[in-house]
């Protein structure tokens, strides 16, 4: 595939060597088109050392080859990494002053934005329009990371890590140059597994590694939509591009979800949610006193999935749960789509090796209005799309 990495002028330039270098080595032909204010932090020498191609940062350099026109018309994907404040402007404003803007101008490929930048300028009321606009024009800008910045700050303005880049730009082109339906939608997933303590140092917990829920999130943001994330005690790298929460207990997830489940479009509950918690966490560690230990008694947890999909729900949401049953998958699933009141129910089987922690997945998914899609097993990624497709056509 033709990906045309355009670099604006952040010091996370540096990272994007690594993106370039991975996205070669997957085979692709890749044009880097730097801003001339970027080559300040990383030089052309580097980019044509790394794509293997010339490299400008003019419309008037090769001339007779008309590169303005040419390179935006026969790309598959255009990479935007760092955008900076300054660059997500100017192509929000259709300016083109340098070859990356007229490229950003002639392309009608899907076109990804990865912001970096300085937190108070990520979150400028210029910043957010900017960024509105270019979402409701169907392009992809993923949320930045979180954590440390530029000398001493740190909070969201990251550049995601160029692994997890990579992986969306997979994801991106898996779609085969389709438009990014989630542009401009804004989504959130719960992952993970909930833990409920007993005391300072034991609770109840569950085997759900989280893999379901984040492949449910990155398959959002390739696709275009504003997506957070609100994991439970897991420990995978965060998916580039995701906004994410991390909460423990079930009280927790819910106190997350609430506010973030009433700005968004649609939602997806694919966390083991813990139905009962000890009725009193103690402060001390509980000693083993000898002879039959004492009962923990249980308190129940509110079911969160039934309150969004009833009480809280906003007209026009999508909401989805997960139904994790060991058996009678259909009847069961049929069941708890009826009780829970949400749009879709995805069943999967668990237990015996079967989807916590696994790689792979099957499902079948049943819908409100009688829509029944069976997934066979395969990558978790594979039935993360399935998911998106459904919950797509009722978004609109
Ligand atoms: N769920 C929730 N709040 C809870 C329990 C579950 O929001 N307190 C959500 C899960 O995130 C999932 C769905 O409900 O999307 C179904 O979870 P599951 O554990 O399969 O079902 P339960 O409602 O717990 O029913 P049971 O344990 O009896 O199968």
């Amino acid at each position: 595939m033709r990906i045309v990495i355009g670099v604006g002028a952040g010091i996370a330039a540096y990272k994007v060597c690594d993106l370039v270098r991975r996205l070669s080595e997957s085979g692709h032909e890749i044009r880097v088109i730097p801003t001339p204010e970027s080559v300040r932090f990383v030089g052309t020498a580097t980019w044509e050392a790394l794509s293997g191609h010339p490299v400008s940062t003019s419309p008037w350099d090769d001339v007779p080859s008309v590169p303005h026109v040419r390179i935006g018309q026969q790309a598959d994907l255009i990479v935007v990494a760092p955008a900076t404040a300054d660059l997500l402007a100017r192509s929000a404003a259709g300016l083109a002053p340098d070859l990356l803007g007229n490229v950003l101008l002639t392309a009608r490929c899907p076109v990804l934005f990865a912001p970096a930048m300085h937190t108070e300028m990520w979150l400028h009321p210029a910043t957010v329009a900017n960024v509105a606009t270019l979402r409701a024009r169907g392009a992809i800008v993923l949320e930045p990371a979180s954590g440390r910045l530029t000398g001493s700050d740190s909070g969201p303005g990251r550049l995601p890590e160029p692994a997890e880049l990579a992986a969306v730009v997979a994801r991106v082109l898996a779609r085969g140059g389709l438009p990014p339906d989630l542009a401009g939608r804004r989504v959130v997933v719960s992952a993970g597994g909930t833990r409920e303590e007993i005391d300072p140092v034991r609770f109840i917990g569950n085997w759900s590694s989280g893999r379901q829920g984040y492949a449910v999130a990155a398959a959002a943001a390739a696709r275009g939509a504003d997506v957070t994330l609100v994991a439970a005690n897991t420990a995978l790298p965060d998916p580039a591009g995701v906004r994410v929460v991390r909460v423990t207990s079930a009280a927790d997830l819910r106190e997350a979800m609430l506010p973030l489940a009433q700005a968004a479009d649609a939602v997806v509950m694919a966390a083991a949610v813990a139905d009962y918690r000890p009725a009193v966490r103690s402060a001390a560690k509980l000693k083993k006193t000898g002879g039959a230990p004492a009962p923990i008694s249980l308190a129940e947890n509110p079911d969160i999935l039934r309150e969004l999909a009833g009480p809280l729900r906003r007209p026009g949401q999508v909401i989805v749960g997960f139904g994790a049953e060991t058996s009678d998958l259909l009847a069961n699933g049929a069941a708890k789509l009826a009780a829970k009141g949400c749009d879709l129910l995805v069943v999967n089987q668990v237990g015996d090796g079967l989807a916590f922690g696994t790689a792979d997945n099957a499902a079948e998914i049943l819908a409100a209005d009688g829509e029944r899609v069976s997934v066979p097993r395969g990558p978790k990624e594979n039935l993360a799309d399935v998911i998106w497709d459904l919950i797509a056509v009722r978004l609109t």
